[in-house]
């Protein structure tokens, strides 16, 4: 059987930035993507405050609407978090997990991203791993050991193409406006794939989609996307805007 070309996806992470002045480019990005043909997968994920509105402006587009995080648990006595679930309910299709932001200033760890990511197919979401190296491990040559590490400890057995996207994030390249080579990222993103094909059959091996995260913009994302084995982009600083979102998207041919 052939393996199918995994269909490319662009995801917008907004991190805890937008109040509801911010609807204004979310009305923008469907305004502009109205009747236009599209050749990815497209979600923002807005902070959870606006989950609800955002999914409720965009239904009539092509545009989902995604978490930033989850609570392994349903529900119960967990003051502040949100569960799978309760995104789910507002409308998300997909939550981020895992992000270094979560790992680096909540303590996060690969078997706590393990258990969030079960959470999220047990509500029906599709869950956005991520993983990456700090700048200290690339200059130790730890890039590849690093995320393998954080890739087995932080994806259950059970995945699917359709349940599970990974985004690779070098933690250095995050709002730096660094990135990687391309050469390096080819590197880190076939090791990715060698070890899905470790745990996975060959199909769905070869559609899991395998994302760069990291200073992605108009300007680099169209080199960045045309490496092997680059299957779209998870999106900061260039997600606020819409110009600068739909500047990423547009990069795709139509299909
Ligand atoms: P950035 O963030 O595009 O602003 O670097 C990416 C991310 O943290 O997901």
């Amino acid at each position: 059987m052939a393996l199918i070309e995994p269909r490319p996806i662009i995801i917008g992470n907004w991190k805890m930035n937008g109040t509801s002045e911010s609807l204004g480019e979310i009305r923008l990005m469907a305004a502009m993507l109205d009747g236009v043909a599209i050749g990815c997968e497209v979600v923002v994920c807005p902070p959870a405050t606006l989950i609800r509105t955002v999914h409720e402006m965009l239904s009539g587009s092509r545009i989902k609407t995604g978490g930033q995080d989850c609570h392994p648990e349903p529900q119960g006595a967990f003051t502040g978090d949100i569960a799978a679930e309760m995104l789910r309910d507002c409308g998300a299709t997909h939550v981020i997990l895992g992000h270094s932001e979560r790992r680096h200033y909540h303590g996060e760890t690969d078997a706590l991203v393990c258990r969030k990511v079960t959470a999220a197919h047990r509500a029906g979401l599709t869950a956005v791993v991520c993983i990456g190296e700090t700048e200290d491990e690339r200059d130790a040559g730890q890039t590849v050991p690093v995320v393998a590490r954080q890739l087995a400890g932080s994806i259950p057995d059970n995945v699917s193409a359709e349940n599970t996207i990974i985004a690779y994030e070098p933690v250095w390249a995050i709002g730096s406006g660094r990135t990687p080579t391309t050469d390096e990222i080819k590197q880190v993103h076939q090791a990715i794939r060698d070890q899905l094909a470790e745990r996975l059959d060959p199909q769905t091996t070869a559609a899991i989609r395998i994302l760069y995260g990291g200073s992605m913009k108009p300007a680099n994302a169209g080199a960045i996307l045309a490496i092997p084995d680059v299957n779209g982009g998870l999106v900061g600083q260039a997600s606020l805007k819409a110009k600068d979102f739909l500047g990423i998207i547009g990069l795709f041919a139509p299909n």
